[in-house]
Protein backbone atom coordinates (compact mmCIF):
# COMPACT_ATOMS: atom_id res chain seq x y z
CA UNK A 1 0.00 0.00 0.00
CA UNK A 2 0.93 3.18 -0.89
CA UNK A 3 -0.02 7.00 -0.70
CA UNK A 4 1.01 9.88 -1.87
CA UNK A 5 -0.61 12.04 0.43
CA UNK A 6 1.44 14.52 2.66
CA UNK A 7 -1.05 15.28 5.07
CA UNK A 8 -4.61 14.11 5.87
CA UNK A 9 -7.98 15.91 6.06
CA UNK A 10 -11.24 14.58 7.80
CA UNK A 11 -14.26 16.63 6.55
CA UNK A 12 -16.76 15.15 9.25
CA UNK A 13 -14.63 14.37 12.17
CA UNK A 14 -16.99 12.72 14.37
CA UNK A 15 -17.09 9.24 15.80
CA UNK A 16 -15.85 7.25 12.57
CA UNK A 17 -13.46 10.25 11.63
CA UNK A 18 -11.74 9.92 15.01
CA UNK A 19 -11.06 6.33 14.66
CA UNK A 20 -9.43 7.16 11.23
CA UNK A 21 -7.27 9.60 12.46
CA UNK A 22 -6.44 7.49 14.94
CA UNK A 23 -5.31 5.05 12.38
CA UNK A 24 -3.28 7.62 10.68
CA UNK A 25 -2.10 9.14 13.49
CA UNK A 26 -0.05 5.88 14.26
CA UNK A 27 1.26 5.82 10.29
CA UNK A 28 3.01 9.02 11.53
CA UNK A 29 0.75 11.66 9.12
CA UNK A 30 -1.08 14.38 10.98
CA UNK A 31 -4.48 14.74 10.53
CA UNK A 32 -6.83 17.90 10.01
CA UNK A 33 -10.36 18.06 10.82
CA UNK A 34 -13.36 20.18 10.41
CA UNK A 35 -14.78 21.52 13.17
CA UNK A 36 -18.26 23.79 12.98
CA UNK A 37 -18.30 24.25 16.77
CA UNK A 38 -15.52 25.43 19.98
CA UNK A 39 -17.01 22.04 21.14
CA UNK A 40 -16.07 19.70 18.22
CA UNK A 41 -12.84 22.03 18.17
CA UNK A 42 -11.94 20.71 21.65
CA UNK A 43 -12.65 17.46 21.22
CA UNK A 44 -10.63 17.42 17.96
CA UNK A 45 -7.30 18.85 19.84
CA UNK A 46 -7.67 16.48 22.90
CA UNK A 47 -7.48 13.71 20.04
CA UNK A 48 -4.74 14.99 18.42
CA UNK A 49 -6.42 16.41 15.59
CA UNK A 50 -5.49 19.95 14.30
CA UNK A 51 -9.27 21.51 13.97
CA UNK A 52 -9.79 24.17 10.83
CA UNK A 53 -12.97 25.96 11.65
CA UNK A 54 -14.85 25.39 8.92
CA UNK A 55 -18.99 24.69 8.64
CA UNK A 56 -19.80 23.18 5.35
CA UNK A 57 -23.62 25.14 5.31
CA UNK A 58 -21.06 28.21 5.43
CA UNK A 59 -19.75 28.35 1.98
CA UNK A 60 -17.49 31.40 2.82
CA UNK A 61 -15.52 29.55 5.55
CA UNK A 62 -14.95 27.06 3.13
CA UNK A 63 -12.47 28.70 0.91
CA UNK A 64 -9.94 28.56 4.25
CA UNK A 65 -9.95 24.67 3.37
CA UNK A 66 -6.62 23.57 1.99
CA UNK A 67 -6.54 20.64 0.85
CA UNK A 68 -3.81 20.31 -1.94
CA UNK A 69 -2.38 17.01 -1.95
CA UNK A 70 -3.65 16.04 1.04
CA UNK A 71 -5.94 12.88 1.53
CA UNK A 72 -9.37 13.85 2.44
CA UNK A 73 -12.19 11.49 4.35
CA UNK A 74 -15.51 12.92 4.04
CA UNK A 75 -17.55 11.55 6.14
CA UNK A 76 -20.26 14.72 6.76
CA UNK A 77 -23.85 13.74 6.42
CA UNK A 78 -26.11 15.49 3.70
CA UNK A 79 -28.67 18.18 5.66
CA UNK A 80 -31.98 16.66 7.14
CA UNK A 81 -34.03 17.34 4.04
CA UNK A 82 -34.03 17.61 0.68
CA UNK A 83 -32.90 15.43 -2.26
CA UNK A 84 -29.85 16.88 -3.03
CA UNK A 85 -26.57 17.18 -0.99
CA UNK A 86 -25.88 21.08 -1.07
CA UNK A 87 -23.06 20.02 1.99
CA UNK A 88 -21.04 18.26 -1.04
CA UNK A 89 -21.76 21.19 -4.13
CA UNK A 90 -19.81 23.51 -1.17
CA UNK A 91 -17.34 20.94 -0.65
CA UNK A 92 -16.50 20.23 -4.30
CA UNK A 93 -17.02 23.92 -5.36
CA UNK A 94 -13.44 25.05 -3.52
CA UNK A 95 -11.26 22.27 -5.17
CA UNK A 96 -9.72 24.26 -7.78
CA UNK A 97 -6.59 22.53 -9.73
CA UNK A 98 -4.89 24.46 -7.31
CA UNK A 99 -6.20 23.02 -4.26
CA UNK A 100 -6.63 19.14 -5.57
CA UNK A 101 -6.59 16.26 -3.29
CA UNK A 102 -4.74 13.02 -3.81
CA UNK A 103 -7.86 11.06 -2.87
CA UNK A 104 -11.13 11.26 -1.41
CA UNK A 105 -12.42 8.35 0.47
CA UNK A 106 -16.53 8.85 0.90
CA UNK A 107 -19.07 7.19 3.56
CA UNK A 108 -22.32 6.59 1.63
CA UNK A 109 -24.79 4.34 2.55
CA UNK A 110 -26.45 0.86 1.41
CA UNK A 111 -29.85 2.77 2.18
CA UNK A 112 -28.78 3.76 -1.62
CA UNK A 113 -30.08 0.41 -3.21
CA UNK A 114 -33.77 0.56 -1.72
CA UNK A 115 -35.52 -2.34 -1.46
CA UNK A 116 -34.15 -5.40 -2.57
CA UNK A 117 -36.89 -8.52 -1.69
CA UNK A 118 -34.17 -9.79 0.79
CA UNK A 119 -31.71 -10.93 -2.39
CA UNK A 120 -27.50 -10.68 -1.82
CA UNK A 121 -26.70 -7.05 -2.86
CA UNK A 122 -22.89 -6.35 -5.01
CA UNK A 123 -21.97 -3.46 -5.80
CA UNK A 124 -23.03 -3.86 -9.76
CA UNK A 125 -26.67 -3.48 -8.41
CA UNK A 126 -28.49 0.21 -9.99
CA UNK A 127 -29.06 2.23 -7.20
CA UNK A 128 -32.58 2.38 -6.75
CA UNK A 129 -33.30 4.97 -3.14
CA UNK A 130 -36.75 4.73 -2.36
CA UNK A 131 -36.33 7.32 0.94
CA UNK A 132 -34.92 10.55 0.34
CA UNK A 133 -32.37 10.15 2.72
CA UNK A 134 -30.79 7.90 0.61
CA UNK A 135 -31.59 10.30 -2.24
CA UNK A 136 -29.47 12.71 -0.80
CA UNK A 137 -26.07 10.09 -0.11
CA UNK A 138 -26.80 8.72 -3.59
CA UNK A 139 -26.92 12.68 -4.53
CA UNK A 140 -23.76 13.26 -2.70
CA UNK A 141 -21.97 10.33 -4.53
CA UNK A 142 -22.98 11.39 -8.15
CA UNK A 143 -21.61 15.17 -7.26
CA UNK A 144 -18.21 13.58 -6.37
CA UNK A 145 -17.69 10.99 -9.07
CA UNK A 146 -18.96 14.34 -11.55
CA UNK A 147 -15.90 16.20 -10.04
CA UNK A 148 -13.77 13.33 -9.82
CA UNK A 149 -14.09 12.46 -13.66
CA UNK A 150 -13.33 15.91 -14.35
CA UNK A 151 -10.39 16.86 -12.30
CA UNK A 152 -8.95 13.29 -12.83
CA UNK A 153 -8.37 12.70 -9.11
CA UNK A 154 -8.85 9.32 -7.68
CA UNK A 155 -12.31 8.75 -5.09
CA UNK A 156 -13.31 5.72 -3.03
CA UNK A 157 -17.18 5.50 -2.40
CA UNK A 158 -17.82 3.29 0.74
CA UNK A 159 -21.47 2.11 0.66
CA UNK A 160 -21.76 1.45 4.67
CA UNK A 161 -25.11 -0.26 6.52
CA UNK A 162 -25.81 0.14 10.07
CA UNK A 163 -22.17 0.96 12.35
CA UNK A 164 -22.28 -0.26 15.32
CA UNK A 165 -19.74 -0.26 18.56
CA UNK A 166 -18.47 0.61 21.95
CA UNK A 167 -20.95 3.53 22.74
CA UNK A 168 -23.07 3.52 19.16
CA UNK A 169 -25.67 0.36 20.58
CA UNK A 170 -29.32 0.96 21.01
CA UNK A 171 -29.08 0.99 24.90
CA UNK A 172 -31.33 3.95 25.91
CA UNK A 173 -33.94 3.03 23.25
CA UNK A 174 -34.23 -0.45 24.29
CA UNK A 175 -34.40 0.86 28.38
CA UNK A 176 -37.10 2.65 27.03
CA UNK A 177 -38.94 -0.63 26.12
CA UNK A 178 -40.14 0.23 22.79
CA UNK A 179 -40.81 -2.81 20.71
CA UNK A 180 -39.77 -4.47 17.41
CA UNK A 181 -40.74 -6.31 14.99
CA UNK A 182 -41.37 -10.13 15.52
CA UNK A 183 -38.60 -12.17 13.93
CA UNK A 184 -41.08 -13.60 10.86
CA UNK A 185 -41.94 -10.03 10.21
CA UNK A 186 -38.38 -8.37 10.23
CA UNK A 187 -36.69 -7.81 7.30
CA UNK A 188 -32.69 -8.61 6.77
CA UNK A 189 -30.68 -5.53 8.17
CA UNK A 190 -26.75 -5.37 7.66
CA UNK A 191 -24.37 -4.20 10.08
CA UNK A 192 -20.60 -3.04 10.50
CA UNK A 193 -18.37 -2.69 13.26
CA UNK A 194 -17.21 1.10 13.90
CA UNK A 195 -13.40 -0.41 14.38
CA UNK A 196 -13.43 -2.16 10.62
CA UNK A 197 -15.38 0.39 9.25
CA UNK A 198 -12.24 2.79 10.07
CA UNK A 199 -9.83 -0.07 8.79
CA UNK A 200 -11.71 -0.28 5.37
CA UNK A 201 -11.38 3.80 5.19
CA UNK A 202 -7.88 3.52 5.92
CA UNK A 203 -7.41 0.75 3.69
CA UNK A 204 -9.18 2.45 1.27
CA UNK A 205 -7.19 5.72 1.53
CA UNK A 206 -3.97 3.61 0.49
CA UNK A 207 -4.75 1.15 -1.72
CA UNK A 208 -2.68 1.57 -4.99
CA UNK A 209 -5.52 1.26 -7.49
CA UNK A 210 -8.69 0.91 -5.34
CA UNK A 211 -11.97 0.67 -7.02
CA UNK A 212 -14.54 3.15 -6.95
CA UNK A 213 -17.10 1.80 -4.95
CA UNK A 214 -17.24 -0.82 -2.18
CA UNK A 215 -19.91 -2.03 0.20
CA UNK A 216 -18.29 -2.22 3.79
CA UNK A 217 -20.91 -4.57 5.65
CA UNK A 218 -19.81 -7.43 7.57
CA UNK A 219 -21.52 -9.68 5.22
CA UNK A 220 -23.22 -12.12 8.19
CA UNK A 221 -26.83 -9.88 7.88
CA UNK A 222 -29.39 -11.35 9.99
CA UNK A 223 -32.57 -9.51 11.35
CA UNK A 224 -33.16 -5.91 13.33
CA UNK A 225 -34.87 -7.92 16.35
CA UNK A 226 -32.41 -10.27 16.13
CA UNK A 227 -29.52 -7.17 16.82
CA UNK A 228 -31.63 -5.85 19.51
CA UNK A 229 -32.46 -9.25 20.91
CA UNK A 230 -28.78 -9.63 21.18
CA UNK A 231 -27.63 -6.25 22.77
CA UNK A 232 -30.50 -6.57 25.34
CA UNK A 233 -28.66 -9.70 26.48
CA UNK A 234 -25.42 -8.78 26.72
CA UNK A 235 -27.04 -5.66 28.73
CA UNK A 236 -28.82 -8.33 30.93
CA UNK A 237 -32.01 -6.13 30.31
CA UNK A 238 -35.56 -7.72 29.10
CA UNK A 239 -35.69 -8.43 25.53
CA UNK A 240 -38.34 -5.96 23.78
CA UNK A 241 -41.57 -6.95 22.98
CA UNK A 242 -42.95 -8.37 19.91
CA UNK A 243 -45.53 -6.90 17.72
CA UNK A 244 -47.02 -7.55 14.47
CA UNK A 245 -45.98 -5.52 11.08
CA UNK A 246 -49.43 -4.20 11.32
CA UNK A 247 -49.41 -3.14 14.95
CA UNK A 248 -45.84 -2.03 14.34
CA UNK A 249 -47.34 0.25 11.64
CA UNK A 250 -48.94 2.22 14.90
CA UNK A 251 -46.29 1.70 17.50
CA UNK A 252 -43.08 2.66 15.48
CA UNK A 253 -41.48 5.96 14.64
CA UNK A 254 -41.41 6.86 10.90
CA UNK A 255 -37.71 6.75 10.65
CA UNK A 256 -37.59 3.26 11.83
CA UNK A 257 -40.45 1.87 9.49
CA UNK A 258 -38.66 3.11 6.79
CA UNK A 259 -35.46 1.23 7.31
CA UNK A 260 -37.92 -1.77 8.10
CA UNK A 261 -39.45 -1.49 4.63
CA UNK A 262 -36.33 -2.45 2.96
CA UNK A 263 -34.78 -5.82 2.85
CA UNK A 264 -31.45 -6.97 1.60
CA UNK A 265 -28.45 -8.77 2.15
CA UNK A 266 -25.47 -6.71 1.30
CA UNK A 267 -22.36 -8.54 -0.42
CA UNK A 268 -19.39 -7.85 0.92
CA UNK A 269 -16.72 -9.69 -1.21
CA UNK A 270 -15.18 -6.88 -3.52
CA UNK A 271 -14.27 -5.58 -0.15
CA UNK A 272 -12.54 -8.23 1.34
CA UNK A 273 -11.31 -10.00 -1.95
CA UNK A 274 -9.93 -6.61 -3.87
CA UNK A 275 -9.61 -4.11 -1.03
CA UNK A 276 -8.10 -7.16 1.00
CA UNK A 277 -10.11 -6.20 4.04
CA UNK A 278 -9.77 -8.92 6.42
CA UNK A 279 -12.30 -7.87 9.22
CA UNK A 280 -11.97 -7.99 12.81
CA UNK A 281 -15.88 -8.58 13.49
CA UNK A 282 -17.56 -10.70 10.98
CA UNK A 283 -20.34 -11.26 12.46
CA UNK A 284 -22.49 -9.78 15.89
CA UNK A 285 -21.49 -13.02 17.92
CA UNK A 286 -17.57 -11.94 17.38
CA UNK A 287 -18.62 -7.90 17.25
CA UNK A 288 -21.01 -7.46 19.88
CA UNK A 289 -18.95 -8.72 23.13
CA UNK A 290 -16.15 -6.22 21.95
CA UNK A 291 -18.45 -3.23 22.65
CA UNK A 292 -18.44 -4.15 26.34
CA UNK A 293 -14.55 -4.72 26.86
CA UNK A 294 -12.96 -1.75 29.13
CA UNK A 295 -10.93 -1.25 25.90
CA UNK A 296 -12.66 -2.54 23.20
N1 LIG B 1 -24.94 5.48 12.03
C1 LIG B 1 -25.08 4.64 11.03
O1 LIG B 1 -25.55 3.52 11.22
C2 LIG B 1 -24.62 5.04 9.63
C3 LIG B 1 -24.85 4.18 8.57
C4 LIG B 1 -24.36 4.53 7.30
C5 LIG B 1 -23.68 5.72 7.12
N2 LIG B 1 -23.51 6.56 8.18
C6 LIG B 1 -22.76 7.80 7.93
O2 LIG B 1 -21.40 7.56 8.18
C7 LIG B 1 -20.75 8.81 8.39
C8 LIG B 1 -19.82 8.72 9.59
O3 LIG B 1 -20.59 8.35 10.71
P1 LIG B 1 -20.21 8.90 12.17
O4 LIG B 1 -20.81 7.93 13.11
O5 LIG B 1 -18.78 9.21 12.26
O6 LIG B 1 -21.07 10.25 12.19
P2 LIG B 1 -20.96 11.40 13.28
O7 LIG B 1 -20.27 10.93 14.52
O8 LIG B 1 -22.32 12.00 13.40
O9 LIG B 1 -20.00 12.46 12.57
C9 LIG B 1 -20.43 13.29 11.53
C10 LIG B 1 -19.57 14.53 11.58
O10 LIG B 1 -19.99 15.41 10.52
C11 LIG B 1 -19.86 16.74 11.01
N3 LIG B 1 -20.71 17.65 10.28
C12 LIG B 1 -22.05 17.61 10.12
N4 LIG B 1 -22.47 18.68 9.46
C13 LIG B 1 -21.37 19.44 9.20
C14 LIG B 1 -21.17 20.67 8.56
N5 LIG B 1 -22.19 21.36 8.07
N6 LIG B 1 -19.91 21.16 8.48
C15 LIG B 1 -18.87 20.47 9.00
N7 LIG B 1 -19.00 19.29 9.62
C16 LIG B 1 -20.25 18.78 9.72
C17 LIG B 1 -20.31 16.65 12.46
O11 LIG B 1 -19.80 17.76 13.15
P3 LIG B 1 -20.20 18.16 14.65
O12 LIG B 1 -19.27 17.34 15.51
O13 LIG B 1 -19.95 19.59 14.72
O14 LIG B 1 -21.64 17.78 14.80
C18 LIG B 1 -19.68 15.31 12.89
O15 LIG B 1 -18.40 15.51 13.41
C19 LIG B 1 -21.85 9.85 8.52
O16 LIG B 1 -22.03 10.52 7.29
C20 LIG B 1 -23.05 8.99 8.84
O17 LIG B 1 -24.27 9.63 8.52
C21 LIG B 1 -23.95 6.24 9.42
Amino acid sequence: MNCAATDVVVVGCGDIGERVAQLERAAGRPVRGLARSAFSAERMRRSGIVPVSIDLDDPTSLHQLVVKDALVYYFAPPPDEGISDPRMINFVSILETSNLPVRVVLISTTGVYGECAGEWVTEERPPNPQTDRARRRLAAEMTLRQWSEINQVSTVILRVPGIYGRGLLPEKRLRSGAPVLREEDSPYSNRIHADDLAQACFIAGHHDSPGAIYNVSDGHPTTMTDFFFRVADLLGIPRPPEVTREQGCRQLGEGMLSYLAESKRIDNRRLREELGVELMYPDLRAGLPSCFDRCG
